[in-house]
């Protein structure tokens, strides 16, 4: 087990340069698959789902080239359709490459995919899109086993229950080269779609709308090698404007895109954070007396979910009530438990949660649940007084890149161990 060990309370001045997003690096990477060509990846980021993707490349006979930021997929010799248990649950973006394997070899065969514990996280709206699109799904092993299969796959008219952004690429990949026009309705809208089209683009698919609520892609028959940059991850950025909310002094972020965080900033700037916004960066300060404020999460271009547990740390040191609902998964209130044992005041039931600031909060030794719940820890950790302990923080690696470095380098007193 790694654990992340923080001596809190220190200022954080000097520059974090965001990395390459998650989200979208998960979809680019099977995404790439579908190439008869070369396709280079540029700005990725150094996370261990990106590692655990290029395992499947790998036994999917993928050829790989890595160089730190790059990576360059060679699919000219894929030979297998199935992907084990093992690798399937690893992560949940796994499930990109029941798109992808369907389109290249009109069938697939893995498992339910994997990913932080945040709800039941089901995957119906992918799996009704790949029968619109004319295949049959298959489930054997207790309905863990998927095998999906289509003669040919024919464009059709998709409308999705809910606005899922896992659903929306799956069907976009899947869509690329089916024969005729797919329409995807209520699609999701989030920052990395957009960057998952523009590669299959350049790629010489014919897809456009992403990024709005209804996407079309006309079927082509075939696709080029090409090239795509990964955009700044939004919720690294999110994350570390928070700790800069905090404890910043001149602290900048940069290499962001600040409208893919307006609404975060919107409402740090109701609480009167300290901040200043330059073209691609964001330079904090601590600010003294924040105002508490209320947040709910929603799909792109609302409040992020992703950002909601971090933010739950920010508003215990605000002067007041806040009010706080999670409204897409269930269970993602994994962080709370551990923040009132260092000293918050947080009253959660389900998904909603009512925060009374401010409070002074110590060090204990706490668990990382899944990803952004430690994401909140390590927040929390910088402004407690003392030491805190954060174990399984396997979970943080996930999604942040370089944390630890990026962290010290800007005066945290924070180390990463292996027990
Ligand atoms: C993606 C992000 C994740 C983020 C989430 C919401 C990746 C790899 N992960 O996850 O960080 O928290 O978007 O912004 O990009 N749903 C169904 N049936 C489905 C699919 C989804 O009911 O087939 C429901 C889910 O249970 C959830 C909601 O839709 O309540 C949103 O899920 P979705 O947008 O699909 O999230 P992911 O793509 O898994």
């Amino acid at each position: 087990m790694k654990q992340i060990i923080i001596e809190g309370n220190k200022s954080l001045s000097g520059k974090i340069k965001i990395g390459g997003a998650k989200n979208s690096v998960v979809a680019l990477i099977p995404a790439a698959i579908l190439a008869s060509g070369n396709v280079k990846i540029t700005n990725v980021p150094n996370i261990s789902d990106k590692d655990a993707l290029i395992e499947i490349l790998k036994l999917l006979n993928v050829k790989v080239k890595k160089q730190t930021g790059i990576i360059e997929i060679d699919s000219s010799e894929i030979k297998n359709n199935v992907i084990p248990e093992n690798l399937s649950n690893k992560l949940r973006a796994s499930y990109y490459f029941m798109g992808a394997l369907l389109t290249k070899f009109k069938k697939v065969e893995m498992y339910f995919p994997g990913g932080c514990n945040i709800g039941s996280r089901p995957i119906d709206l992918h799996l009704k899109g790949f029968e619109a699109l004319g295949a049959t799904v298959k489930k054997e092993e207790e309905d863990s086993k998927y095998i999906i299969e289509a003669n040919e796959l024919k464009g059709a008219n998709i409308f999705l229950d809910f606005a899922s952004v896992g659903a929306t690429i799956n069907l976009m990949i899947a869509a690329t080269m089916a024969k005729g026009k797919t329409k995807i309705m209520n699609a999701a809208r989030e920052a990395e779609i957009s960057n998952i089209a523009d590669l299959l683009n350049n790629m010489g698919a014919k897809i456009s709308g992403a990024g709005t609520e209804e996407i079309t892609i006309i079927g082509v028959k075939r696709l080029h090698g090409g090239e795509i940059k990964v955009i700044p991850d939004r919720i690294e950025a999110g994350t570390y404007i928070i700790m800069g909310a905090l404890l910043g002094k001149n602290l900048v972020i940069e290499g962001m895109i600040p409208e893919h965080n307006i609404v975060l900033l919107n409402k740090l700037q109701e609480m009167g954070v300290d901040f200043k916004l330059q073209n691609h960066k964001i330079i904090l300060n601590k600010s003294k007396n924040l105002n508490p404020t209320n947040v709910r999460t929603v799909v792109y271009p609302g409040f992020p979910t992703d950002l909601g547990q971090p933010m739950a740390v920010l508003l215990t040191q605000a002067h007041g009530i806040s009010l706080f609902e999670e409204t897409i998964w269930e269970n993602r209130m994994g962080h709370v438990k551990y923040l009132n044992k260092m000293g918050a005041k947080i009253e959660a039931e389900r998904q909603h949660a009512k925060i009374t600031g401010p409070t002074k909060l110590h060090g204990e030794q706490i668990t990382a649940t899944d990803l952004r719940a430690g994401a909140a820890l390590v927040t929390a950790g910088l402004i407690a007084e003392g030491t805190t302990i954060i174990n399984d923080a396997e979970h943080i690696l996930r999604g942040y890149e370089r944390i630890i470095n990026k962290l010290s380098s800007v005066g945290a007193n924070i180390r990463i161990t292996e027990i």
